[in-house]
């Protein structure tokens, strides 16, 4: 039976790596009937080149007060607190108006899914009666580390010399695999946005008191990747629903007549180049690296030059995602001569062509699960946040990758002969590039499942939708 009477409303944070994932979430949501209000700020919903158009998908943006221009601190300077305490203001004042109109309409909404950093979005639907869930789209693993962190744990995290071992978690971490914004150690780099990052996970965690208010956390994961993190807070109602990656990706049928919606494509705020796939297609069965640090890592210079050095020096071609922030002046000539360099591209399609053998990767979370459900394996690159954490789930608990390393008095620089060393690995014919291939495969079907029918994703989003409906 379709959920033919959900009216969710759905509120991603306004950068691209919340933007995707809420959008695909949008699409399974509608798939089972459900109308869906999507609102982010205006300058991100006019930014969205390709937004899809559906029966049952509205489009209510609101503003921030950057209409034309976005805001443009790079979150490390006090303006950025400013913003946020605007950004706050302005989106209570408008979620409060449009709820209060839905009602006043006759159509209430059930619902309110917000991503992380929201925490506001929250607190206005709880005033008015309205359930709410959290759509947690970084791995559950990362939420574990911060919500005992935040519960008699930060001594153990900020304890250099041993391994940390977290309720529930049978994995062993050191600092390097925590989220940079809990270790003191990073916040020289990054110091006001490393505090205000953790203010705010520590405003999300405590917003989740399970007796006052009780959400569900909607994780962009699955039950076979991360079995026990799942778990690990016990009191907590967190589910798997993903992974939150285009259909056509998937090989999934969607269950009703809306398989069409976003088809080959993905949300993009920067205008992908379109030759890509055609340039692949002249290129050999998994013969490809292709490089990318998503929407907001810029690199320095130097770090440019040391990847440069290195895909010169192994000589497989490539294809590198070079922003429009980023700077890369000497060798261009001699890359270009050997791969291909774009500002942005279609990276889901980049990544499910039969020419990709590896993904060099910041280890975003949406960038790790593509290429997991493409089957490519990757050399883990992490530079910040929940990436340093992903990037040890993909060496050592998936075996889909191997990490660069560094040492941290070189400002976090990773070297050329590095880089070198590591892609030789996951693109040589060696044991263990097979070993990684061969596990990239086995996750690849495993991730397939999890969103078919009766797969365990598609399965707890209708229960979601079901005990969503029977609360409101
Ligand atoms: C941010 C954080 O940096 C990351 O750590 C967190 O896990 C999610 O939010 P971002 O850095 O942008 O995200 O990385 P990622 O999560 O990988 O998202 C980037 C998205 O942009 C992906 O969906 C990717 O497919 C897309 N992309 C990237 C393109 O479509 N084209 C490109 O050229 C590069």
């Amino acid at each position: 039976m379709p959920h033919r009477r959900h009216r969710i409303l759905l509120i991603p944070y306004p950068v691209q790596g919340h933007i995707n994932p809420t959008f695909q979430f949008a699409k399974r949501l509608i798939a089972l009937g459900a109308h869906v209000t999507l609102s982010t700020t205006i300058y991100m919903h006019n930014r969205i080149t390709n937004k899809p158009t559906l029966p049952n998908l509205s489009y209510l943006p609101f503003s921030d007060g950057y209409d034309d221009v976005g805001y443009k601190g790079n979150g490390n300077d006090v303006t950025y607190s400013l913003y946020a305490a605007e950004f706050n203001r302005r989106g209570s004042e408008f979620v409060t108006n449009l709820i209060l109109w839905n009602s006043q309409q006759g159509t209430p909404f059930t619902c309110l899914v917000h991503s992380i950093l929201l925490t506001w979005a929250a607190k206005v639907a709880r005033e008015l009666h309205l359930p709410t869930a959290l759509l947690w789209i970084q791995p559950a693993t990362v939420f574990d580390i911060i919500y005992h962190y935040f519960h008699g744990h930060s001594e153990l995290i900020k304890n250099p010399e041993c391994s940390i071992a977290l309720p529930g978690l049978s994995l062993l971490l050191s600092q390097r695999d925590l989220p940079s914004f809990l270790l003191e150690s990073d916040l020289s780099a990054y110091s006001n946005y490393n505090s205000l990052m953790l203010t705010f996970f520590e405003e999300q965690i405590k917003d989740l008191d399970v007796e006052k208010n009780p959400t569900t956390i909607l994780v962009n994961s699955f039950e076979a990747l991360e079995p026990e993190a799942l778990r690990s807070v016990e009191k907590l109602n967190m589910i798997s629903i993903g992974p939150l990656v285009p259909s056509a990706f998937l090989d999934v049928k969607e269950p009703t007549k809306y398989n069409s919606f976003g088809g080959q494509s993905q949300t993009h705020i920067f205008q992908p180049s379109n030759d890509c796939v055609e340039w692949l297609d002249s290129k050999k069965e998994m013969s490809v690296i292709y490089i990318s640090f998503g929407s907001l890592i810029v690199l320095s210079k130097v770090q440019m030059e040391e990847i440069a050095r290195a895909l010169l020096d192994c000589g497989f071609s490539f294809l590198w995602v070079i922003k429009e922030k980023e700077e890369l002046l000497s060798y261009r000539e001699e890359l270009e001569k050997k791969g291909k360099i774009v500002k942005w591209c279609s990276q889901v399609e980049v990544l499910s062509h039969s020419s990709l053998g590896c993904f060099l990767t910041h280890c975003g979370w949406n960038s790790s699960l593509e290429s997991l459900v493409s089957g490519v394996p990757m050399v883990a690159f992490p530079r910040r946040m929940d990436q340093m954490t992903n990037a040890k789930l993909i060496e050592d608990v998936w075996k889909i990758g191997v990490r660069v390393d560094y040492k941290v008095d070189e400002y976090g620089i990773v070297r050329g002969d590095e880089i070198k060393k590591c892609l030789e690995v996951v693109m040589g014919s060696g044991e263990k590039g097979e070993e990684l291939r061969r596990n990239a495969i086995e996750w690849k079907n495993l991730a397939r499942e999890a969103v078919k029918e009766y797969g365990s994703s598609h399965k707890n989003l209708r229960g979601f939708l079901d005990d969503t409906i029977a609360r409101s």
